[in-house]
């Protein structure tokens, strides 16, 4: 069957996530205390009204293609929560509605990566991050960090990743799977050593 499949997908690793998770549902299954720390999943249900928002809206009949971008409506209403609740502001041009993030990362990898471009990835990461880099035949560059730096790469670290062939850094703050916050003048500093290297993209 693997030779089947293309060396593209055959390059990549099992989920992290997955495989703890059948691990855990199979320790569960044999009547072990698993408390499940892998998949991201709340434990409570969906609220009802977003339910009710969800059954009105297959009787109002949004059941055909959307905009690529996303409905206009649904749009504003993501503009008004960022507004409200985050204090940016964006326009309509600058807002994509996707399945998740999952998705836009990797529609992203796939239209900025060509094949042996390099993407720095301080460790550590969100688990996915990697493949998704290798599956837009990417080049993941990793950059360990320790528990001295609160998991932080410093602004030294990324200089020292950064080569001609550097096209991306990717990184999340909050971080998943640490925790750790940059803060405002760290984010400044890692931005001072990406001013002199604008062909950077930074997801
Ligand atoms: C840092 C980070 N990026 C991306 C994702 C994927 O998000 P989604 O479930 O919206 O695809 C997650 C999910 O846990 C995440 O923690």
């Amino acid at each position: 069957m693997q030779e089947q499949l293309s060396d593209r997908i055959n390059r990549l690793e099992t989920s992290a996530t997955l495989a703890m998770a059948a691990k855990a549902r199979e320790l569960k299954a044999e009547g072990k205390n698993i408390i499940g720390l892998s998949l991201g999943e709340p434990d409570f249900n969906t609220p009802d009204f977003i339910k009710d928002a969800a059954i009105q809206a297959i009787n109002d009949n949004y059941n055909s293609y959307t905009p690529v971008d996303g409905y206009a409506d649904l749009k504003e209403a993501v503009i008004h929560k960022f507004k409200r609740d985050n204090r940016l502001t964006y326009d309509k041009s600058q807002i994509v509605v996707s399945t998740g993030a999952k998705q836009s990362l990797a529609n992203v990898a796939m239209v900025c990566i060509n094949p042996g471009d390099e993407v720095i990835l301080p460790c550590p990461y969100w688990v996915s991050y990697k493949d998704i880099i290798k599956i837009a035949e990417g080049v993941p560059v990793e950059v360990p960090t320790t528990i001295d730096t609160d998991f932080k790469m410093t602004p030294q670290q990324l200089e020292a990743a950064i080569t001609p062939k550097t096209k991306m850094l990717w990184y999340s703050s909050p971080c998943n799977p640490s925790g750790m916050l940059y803060s405002k003048e760290e984010l400044r500093a890692l931005a001072d050593v990406l001013k002199k290297h604008p062909q950077i993209i930074v997801v």
